[in-house]
This record gives C-alpha cells, sequence and structure tokens, in this order.
C-alpha cells in the first residue's frame, strides 16, 4: 500500500510572499521525488490581489475547508500598501489564527552562523532559543471601539483580553514543549507591573503550571527588561512564554540576532489539527518582484512542518542544507551575499541532493 498523501494548502500571499514560498515549495518537492516523502499540493490566491479585485479575503467557508480536506497550511505573507487596513491581512491571516484556534505560536530562534548576528562577539550556540507566542486573543482581539469619533475629544478603547483557559494552554504548551525537548528553562514575560489584571492572572498560572514541573526552572521577566537582555544576554533564554502583542515584538527582535527577518520560521499550531506555517517576515514591499528575498525564512518554515507532520528526516535534511548553504555564503544580499531568490533555493536543493 502506498503511504497516504499528506494534503498541503499553500497561500503564497502578497509582497515577497509568493517568492519565497516558490523556493519553499520547490524544496518540498524535491523531498517529494528523492525521498518519497508524499505530499499534495493545492494553490489559492488569497491575498490582496484577490482582494481588490473581487472583495473576498477568507473565502466563505474557507476555514471548514482547511480543517477537513488539509493536514497542513504553508503561507508567505499579507499585507499590501493599495490595502491602507490591512484588513484582507487581518481576515486571512487573524481569521485562519483564530478560526482554527491555532492558539500556539511557535518560533524557534537559532544562529546558524555567527557572523550573521549584529552582536558582538557572540558564538552560533549561544543563540538558541524558542519564543512560545499566544495567538489567539489578548491585545489581538479585536476589541474596542471609538467615541466621538472625528472630533477634538475623540477616545479609542483598544482591549487587551486573557482568558484563564487560553493562558493556561500556552503556558502549558512551552512547559511540555521544554521537558520533551530537554530543554530546561521557560522564562515568561509580562507587564505585571502595569498591566494589573491581565499581568496578574499570567502570573498565577504561570506559577500554577510551573509547579507541575520540578525539573525545569521556570523564571519571569518584565517584556522591557526582556528586550534589553535578549540583545545583552540572549545565551540566558532557552523557552520563552508571552502573549501576543510581546510575542509578536520580541519575535523581529529575535529574528534581527539571528541573522535578520529573512531567516526566521514560524508555525502557528493547534496540536493535532490542521496548523499553519509561515515566516515571521511580512510581504516587504519595497524588495518585492525584485528576486532578492531571502528564501530561507520559507524555506525553513517548510521544515517546521515537515517535522510538524512526522516527516522528521526529511525535515533534517532541510535544516542541514540551510546550514550548509550559508556557512558557504550561498545568500541573498541581506545576509551580504549576491544570490537570487531563486539561486538560493537551487544551492539548497543541490545539497540537499547531494548530501
Ligand atoms: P516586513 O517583514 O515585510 O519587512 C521588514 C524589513 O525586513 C524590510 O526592510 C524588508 O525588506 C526586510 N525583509 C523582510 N523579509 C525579508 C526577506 N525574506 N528577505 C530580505 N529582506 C526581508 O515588515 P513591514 O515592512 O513592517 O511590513 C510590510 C507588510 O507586511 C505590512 O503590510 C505588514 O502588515 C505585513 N506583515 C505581514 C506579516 C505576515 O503576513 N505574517 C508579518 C509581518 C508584516
Ligand atoms: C506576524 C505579523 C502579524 C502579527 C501581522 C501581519 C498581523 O506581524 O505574524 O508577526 O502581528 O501577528
Ligand atoms: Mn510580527
Amino acid at each position: 500500500m502506498s503511504p497516504a498523501k499528506t494534503r498541503i494548502a499553500v497561500i503564497p500571499g502578497d509582497g515577497i510572499g509568493p517568492e519565497v514560498v516558490r523556493e519553499a515549495v520547490r524544496v518540498l518537492v524535491l523531498l517529494r521525488e528523492t525521498r518519497g516523502v508524499e505530499l499534495e499540493f493545492t494553490d489559492f490566491d488569497w491575498g490582496a490581489e484577490k482582494f481588490l479585485r473581487e472583495g473576498v479575503s477568507l473565502p466563505t467557508g474557507a476555514l471548514e475547508m482547511l480543517a477537513s480536506d488539509f493536514d497542513a497550511i504553508l503561507a508567505g505573507a499579507f499585507g499590501d500598501p493599495r490595502v491602507a487596513s490591512n484588513q484582507h491581512a487581518e481576515d486571512i491571516l487573524l481569521g485562519m489564527r483564530r478560526g482554527l484556534d491555532l492558539y500556539i505560536n511557535l518560533r524557534p530562534v537559532r544562529l546558524l552562523d555567527s557572523r550573521l548576528t549584529p552582536l558582538r562577539n557572540r558564538k552560533a550556540e549561544e543563540i538558541d532559543f524558542v519564543v512560545f507566542r499566544e495567538n489567539t486573543e489578548g491585545a489581538y482581539c479585536g476589541a474596542g471601539g471609538f467615541l466621538r469619533k472625528g472630533t477634538a475629544d475623540e477616545i479609542a478603547t483598544q482591549e487587551e483580553l486573557n482568558t484563564r483557559r487560553g493562558v493556561e494552554r500556552i503556558i502549558t504548551a512551552a512547559f511540555e514543549y521544554t521537558r520533551a525537548q530537554g530543554r530546561k528553562r521557560v522564562t515568561m514575560a509580562d507587564k505585571s507591573n502595569v498591566q494589573r489584571f491581565g499581568g496578574d492572572l499570567w502570573q498565577r498560572v504561570f506559577k500554577e503550571v510551573a509547579a507541575d514541573y520540578p525539573e525545569l526552572e521556570a523564571n519571569h521577566q518584565y517584556v522591557d527588561a526582556m528586550a534589553m537582555f535578549m540583545v545583552l544576554d540572549p545565551a540566558q533564554y532557552d523557552v520563552i512564554v508571552s502573549n501576543n502583542l510581546f510575542g509578536d515584538i520580541l519575535t523581529d527582535l529575535a529574528a534581527a540576532i539571528q541573522g535578520g527577518l529573512g531567516l526566521a520560521a514560524s508555525g502557528n499550531i493547534h496540536p493535532g489539527r490542521v496548523s499553519l506555517f509561515e515566516p515571521v517576515h511580512g510581504s516587504a514591499p519595497a524588495i518585492a518582484g525584485q528576486g532578492i528575498a531571502n528564501p530561507v525564512g520559507a524555506i525553513l518554515t517548510a521544515a517546521m512542518m515537515l517535522e510538524y507532520l512526522g516527516h522528521k528526516e526529511a525535515s533534517q535534511a532541510i535544516q542541514k542544507a540551510v546550514g550548509e548553504s550559508i556557512v558557504h555564503d550561498e545568500t541573498t544580499r541581506d545576509l551580504g551575499g549576491n544570490l537570487s531568490t531563486e539561486q538560493v533555493g537551487s544551492a539548497i536543493c543541490q545539497r540537499i541532493v547531494s548530501s
């Protein structure tokens, strides 16, 4: 009997999204051909073009279709200067995160080559941690509104929602992962010195959950201090857990210290359910269409997806090839190289073939 096909929904999106996703899919197709990883791809054209043309962002029934017909989703990026409201990106990206209840935003941070970090005198092994970002609530809940809009007395409220269930499941996921991966420490970042209600809930739940993992170290930092320590002493981090907004901001900083946004991968995960994998970076409109975007973040994202789907060996083959290509300066200009997006994809494919 031939192994069951793994069904992947591909949503390239806007800007550099299609350029980097093309390379990620090329790598996946190569693994299908050379290592028998049975993958089946279906493309979806959701993004700014479709929104501007048809007024459709996330089509009706899309979430149900993704949940029933697919094992995973591979996406590029969403955001286009022609859609000032960012409505389509909110509908598609946040729509999938919320609608599919993808409560874990898993963002690994690994320095692949000490030359890539802007931090002075850092060895590669000193930057190696994972961020668990809560992905369905917090400041992204969409609650708020205007009073007296357009007047001098205008008031805008933007609420943050923290549920006991939501906080507990992301913190538990971080501890479970730490134990399973043989890591040692979970650091929780919040702003509980100012945000007294949500922060209080996070503090209490963190202490309660930590008590169930006595072999692990659990510590806390205010998020502003964490931003500083991430630059001054990134080696202290192992697993970080934080809310949606702080996790968003910290992971751009974390991407910078590992060599830039072009390298950073992420998974939006609900264990056991269809999950969404996308690079951390956005649509980078200023460099879109020039063939210079770094595809490594998208390619490492494809590796994360394969690992999630149980194809560990294939995932490691990608990660090894990416590491080698960087060491050998097969890079785009953001990393100091002179290769195009496609040439970097080819170099990585070549290394997979010859490994
Ligand atoms: P961005 O990540 O698109 O770009 C930030 C900077 O990083 C730019 O200088 C860009 O050129 C560079 N960069 C990003 N990815 C790169 C890559 N692969 N290779 C080389 N350089 C790269 O963030 P932004 O400029 O704040 O946002 C642009 C648009 O993308 C906005 O509409 C924003 O809302 C959206 N966005 C979407 C996502 C997503 O879909 N997940 C994430 C972030 C931003
Ligand atoms: C990210 C992005 C998104 C976020 C935006 C585009 C909605 O910055 O995935 O990190 O804020 O989550
Ligand atoms: Mn972000």
